[in-house]
């Protein structure tokens, strides 16, 4: 894992050979739908081992067939697993075998094709969630950073001060977007791309990873 410090934000490239093998398949634009969901799970699965890695542990008592010793467990009280709609869900099930007692919020955001601006159109939370809370956010594309921002806006809008963004591919405009708005929000990812386009796309990028979740293109 490569951690860059941009000055306002940590961005933690997941490089392991298995990230970059099935990056490069989900990457191919003749991956079938089911194949291209596979592979987000996969490497949502690797990138939330990897953000599990820096999270605070404490000890417990285990007692072996041998005798007593101590063991360490993560140290969470909560967790909450914040996928963005549609492509985040794609991620749920990898980041859920990294944090099976994760309570899961979805949020139901969509870009504006004309303005490149995120739109709310589902978003069901309490007024507060406990301040000690993690939310981890998901989505597999980081573009503007104008999803994420508003989804990290609307979980810190409720108390929350934890936080970690975690996608697949980042482009640097976005990464700096969501460090300028949120540089106490760590992000994880299997690769920072080259640049946006005029249509906001990354380049190289995939395409858009919810019509080719879902095989509506
Ligand atoms: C995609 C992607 C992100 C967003 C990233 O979703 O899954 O949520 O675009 O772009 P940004 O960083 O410029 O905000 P999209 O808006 O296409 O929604 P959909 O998956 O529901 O079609
Ligand atoms: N959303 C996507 O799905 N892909 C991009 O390249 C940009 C935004």
């Amino acid at each position: 894992m490569v951690t860059t410090e941009t000055g306002i934000s940590q961005v933690h490239v997941c490089d392991h050979p298995l990230i970059k093998q099935a990056l490069a398949e989900l990457r191919q634009k003749d991956t079938p739908p089911a194949t291209f969901r596979d592979r987000i799970n996969e490497l949502a699965r690797y990138i939330s081992y990897e953000a599990a890695a820096r999270l605070p542990t404490r000890q417990i008592e285990v007692e072996t067939p041998l005798q007593r010793t101590t063991g360490e467990v993560i140290a969470e009280k909560q967790i909450i697993l914040a996928p963005i709609l549609r492509a985040g869900l794609a991620m749920v099930e990898g980041a859920v075998a990294t944090f099976p007692h994760a309570q899961m919020r979805h949020i139901g955001l969509y870009r504006d094709e004309r303005t490149l601006q995120p739109v709310e159109y589902y978003v069901k939370l309490p007024d507060r969630l406990p301040p000690e809370t993690l939310v981890i956010v998901l989505d597999p594309m980081l573009a503007t950073g104008g999803s994420a921002a508003a989804t990290l806006d609307i979980f810190k809008r409720r108390g929350v001060t934890r936080l970690q963004f975690l996608c697949l591919i980042a482009s640097p405009e976005g990464v700096r977007y969501v460090g300028e708005q949120h540089p106490d929000v760590p992000i994880y990812t299997a690769a920072v791309d080259s640049h946006l386009n005029e249509r906001g796309y990354i380049v190289p990028g995939l395409g858009d990873a919810g019509d080719r979740c879902f095989g509506t293109v």
